[in-house]
């Protein structure tokens, strides 16, 4: 059975090395590379090695080497057909039937490869002739350099019909057909494909031309022409300047991915080597394998449009079905409007990089996404439709592991965001600003000292207010030692009047200090004497719950809010905490109701009223 070379390709490059390797082997990760100890010699330190993105294992102890097919027929003895079966069915391929015309199909190839680097050949030529003058004049306006047209090989393609025909007529009609160079319709005269354009040729990963893509000068429709799919070249499994960007992504461990031609080319110039991009689709699964072969975490970096968003966000969901143990993708975000070669040709380099460094993580990029497509205040339904979005997106995921992990970090960020919790986390944090901001702050001792002296003139209140004066939260010793006294006095005598409290404080030694001051002490109604007592006892009572209320609300929202932070980091869903919030709630009301009387006293105090 004759196998070809290209479907032999394709089988090594879907299977990976390092996994089959280690499911018999004890493979340990060593940077780009795995490392274990030789299975085809006896050693204790190891020196074999598997690179996954080569597809092949090496030991420099002993000198085995080979890719999968001879890991199935060396180490696991199977004879070739056999290997081949089972690393098939391993790789979802079929096994081609025998098929005489395989080696046929060969000879095409090799064929067409001539043919291809015939026609670059020409069209650099062309490029440079007199002919090509407007194609040279068009990279210069877009600041191309010299140096940047030769590595990228651009060509031009005359504005004819038959130039192309005629100058390569030696490799016969039907190789320019089939290699794509020459449309043909019915039975109409064959033609050129690209006239008028500035030819950007298409490299496989060995740097042979496979394709070509042909952009418009200027303005016009279809601003680029590309290559149809020939024996050569698949669209959707070629990345462009793969052949550069794979050497180049060694030295920097990162891919960038952006979506056109230009893109890569003028970030190539500025010094991002390491740059693919596909081929005007959307990125395919087997593009996005062939990436990770080099990469772990490709860069996508598409414009910063809306359809270029809507691209990004393509890639995001494709990728999560092959989603596997540390590989993911990272999103470069663009300022709207700009696609990477405007950005990198107006902003410079660093700018770029600094781009780069903000990358987004694959997770993030589609929670944002869903966040803004429900908008700014979302109600019950559009809530319950976001997290089952969420849900059905990271079912998607086929490792079963990862779908976890993505499921459980969207359900966090939706509860981080709309979850009860949070919620009353930021009224209670709310809450406990409008108590600092208290008209009490800062005021105790000055206030505590005017209760007393109140007490003093205004005896009766040492009874209606025994309990409450007991609580206040005094901080001051010679304070709660004449707190104490007055409270005591009260208890052992009835029909206090002034004078005897000034008497009794004497006779305890407390009095002598206790003198209003009127120097320091503010105005407040229940120093002075009022014909009617009404108003100047009401206030001071008010005072004492005043002060009160404000020591207690501030204690327990102190508990509450510490019991709610610890609490945060506990099942996110949990809400039971709700309830003593609402209680804590409620408590700075009442104080907010005391406090605006308390304010009203003391305005009144310094007007002297
Ligand atoms: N594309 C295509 N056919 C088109 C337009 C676009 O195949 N008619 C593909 C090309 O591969 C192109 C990519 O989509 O490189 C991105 O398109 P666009 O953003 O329009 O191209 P730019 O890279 O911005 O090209 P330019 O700067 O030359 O305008
Ligand atoms: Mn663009």
């Amino acid at each position: 059975m004759a196998l070809s070379p290209q479907w032999l390709d394709e089988l090594r490059a879907r299977i990976t090395l390092s996994s089959l390797i280690g499911r018999t082997v004890k493979i340990q990760k060593a940077g780009r590379e795995y490392k274990a100890c030789c299975p085809f010699h006896n050693e204790k330190t190891p020196s074999f090695t598997i690179n996954d993105e080569k597809g092949f294992y090496h030991c420099f102890g002993c000198g085995a080497h080979g890719d999968a097919i001879s890991w199935m027929t060396e180490q696991r003895g199977l004879g070739f057909m056999d290997a081949v079966k089972d690393l098939a069915a391993e790789a979802q391929m079929e096994v081609p039937a025998p098929d005489p015309r395989a080696a046929q199909r060969q000879e095409v190839r090799a064929t067409l490869h001539n043919v291809m680097a015939a026609a670059q050949d020409w069209f650099v030529e062309r490029f440079n002739s007199a002919e090509g003058a407007a194609a040279r004049d068009y990279l210069k306006n877009r600041g191309i350099s010299e140096k940047t047209i030769r590595e990228f090989g651009f060509g031009f393609a005359p504005n004819s019909r038959g130039q192309l025909k005629d100058a390569l007529s030696q490799h016969g009609v039907d190789q320019l057909i089939e290699a794509g160079l020459l449309i043909k319709v019915d039975d109409r005269e064959p033609y050129d494909r690209f006239r008028g354009r500035l030819m950007i040729p298409i490299r496989d990963p060995r740097g042979r031309v496979i394709a070509f893509g042909g952009r418009i000068l200027g303005d016009g429709e279809p601003k680029y022409l590309n290559s149809p799919d020939t024996p050569l070249f698949d669209k959707g499994r070629t990345l462009y300047n793969l052949d550069k960007a794979s050497p180049a992504s060694r030295q920097t461990g990162r891919i960038l991915v952006v979506e056109g031609y230009m893109d890569a080319i003028a970030l190539a110039q500025a010094g991002f080597a390491e740059v693919v991009a596909p081929l005007g689709t959307a990125l395919t699964e087997h593009q996005i394998e062939r990436i990770w072969k080099m990469v772990e975490k490709p860069i996508i970096c598409f414009d910063g449009d809306a359809a270029g968003q809507k691209a990004s966000i393509r890639a995001a969901l494709r990728a999560l079905p092959l989603l596997r143990p540390a590989h993911s993708l990272q999103f470069a975000t663009l300022p709207f409007g700009q696609d990477p070669d405007d950005f990198v040709k107006n902003k410079g380099k660093a700018a770029f990089e600094e781009i780069l460094s903000k990358c987004e993580t694959l997770d993030s990029r589609i929670w944002r996404n869903e966040l803004a497509r429900i908008g700014p205040e979302p109600g019950p339904d559009a809530r319950a439709e976001l997290l089952s979005r969420l849900q059905n997106t990271a079912k998607s995921i086929a490792d079963v592991q990862i779908g976890k992990e993505y499921d459980r970090t969207f359900r966090d960020a939706f509860y981080e965001r709309f979850g009860l919790k949070r919620q009353y986390f930021e009224k209670l944090k709310a809450a406990v600003n409008d108590v600092y901001d208290h008209p009490l702050e800062g005021r105790h001792k000055a206030l505590h000292r005017a209760v007393m002296l109140g007490l003093m003139r205004y005896p009766t209140v040492l009874k209606t207010k025994f309990e409450e004066i007991g609580k206040l939260p005094l901080e001051d010793e010679f304070q709660k030692t004449w707190s104490s006294s007055l409270l005591d006095i009260a208890l052992h005598n009835s029909d206090l009047t002034e004078d005897m409290v000034e008497q009794l404080l004497l006779d305890a030694d407390v009095s002598p200090i206790a003198k209003r001051d009127f120097q320091k002490d503010l105005g407040y109604s229940f120093y002075k004497h009022h014909d009617d007592p009404t108003k100047p006892i009401r206030d001071l009572e008010l005072v004492i719950d005043a002060i009160n209320y404000d020591y207690e609300a501030k204690s327990e929202l102190a508990l509450s809010i510490s019991k709610l932070e610890a609490s945060m980091n506990q099942d996110i869903e949990e809400v039971h905490l709700s309830k003593v919030n609402d209680n804590h709630v409620s408590k700075l009301r009442e104080n907010d109701e005391a406090s605006r009387r308390l304010r009203e006293i003391l305005d009144l105090a310094a007007t002297g009223t």
